[in-house]
């Protein structure tokens, strides 16, 4: 543990250094901590929930590349909705394709995470930050910027539990079901697909 970790990381928050400190449920995630993370060895934190959904930075990169190209010009904001641990908002912030990116994250502990993975990707100051529930802060704080924004979305899918279903329904998602997800966004702007 660095001693800047020491120093300022909530409780929950953890940068493994060795498998032997990795609970055994998180272990294979950490045996992939390079693919989520290029940077994981500058120090990346992440909670030990916040495995099991960060986006891995190729992928990220590659949502960030293909939302870049088919959002219309005039949507100059990226507003990621759910941003956990900062997989995607890191990526959306180095596209540079945005002239801000706003991420909302409802836990705390996950959202110190973000903020200090985003700089260790030297992206911190491009992301406006909040700690809150994304519906209420949409319809609130960011509800002026629905003309000109792109809402991205990852939100909880219920974990690794998945494997088990025959078929990953976004009608029956929980927490938020896709039909959820549409009426809330919709009282902000036009949702596309
Ligand atoms: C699948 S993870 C997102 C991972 C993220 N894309 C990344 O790459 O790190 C979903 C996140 O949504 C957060 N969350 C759940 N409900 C929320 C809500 N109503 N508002 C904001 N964040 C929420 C969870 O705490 C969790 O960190």
């Amino acid at each position: 543990m660095t001693e800047e970790l020491e120093e300022f990381a909530p409780p929950e928050v953890h940068h493994y250094n060795e498998i032997g400190e990795v609970p055994w449920d998180i272990q294979n995630y950490w045996k992939q901590r390079h693919r989520i993370f290029t940077k994981y060895e500058e120090g990346v934190w992440l909670t030990d929930d916040a495995w099991f959904g960060v986006t891995p930075e190729s992928i990220a990169n590659k949502i960030a590349e293909h939302i870049s190209a088919s959002a219309p010009k005039d949507k100059v904001v990226l507003i990621d909705a759910f941003a956990g641990a900062g997989g995607n908002s890191i990526a959306f912030a180095k596209s540079g394709r945005w002239k801000r990116v706003y991420a909302i994250e409802k836990n705390p502990a996950v959202l110190a995470c973000a903020k200090h993975n985003a700089k260790i990707y030297g992206v911190e100051s491009k992301i406006t930050w909040f700690e809150g529930d994304c519906f209420e802060i949409l319809k609130t704080h960011l509800k002026d910027l629905g003309a000109y924004s792109v809402v991205f979305a990852s939100p909880p899918w219920g974990g690794p539990g998945y494997r088990s279903d025959e078929i990953f329904n976004l009608h029956t998602m929980e927490p938020y079901s896709l039909d959820h997800l549409h009426k809330e966004y919709s009282a902000i702007g036009e949702v596309g697909g």
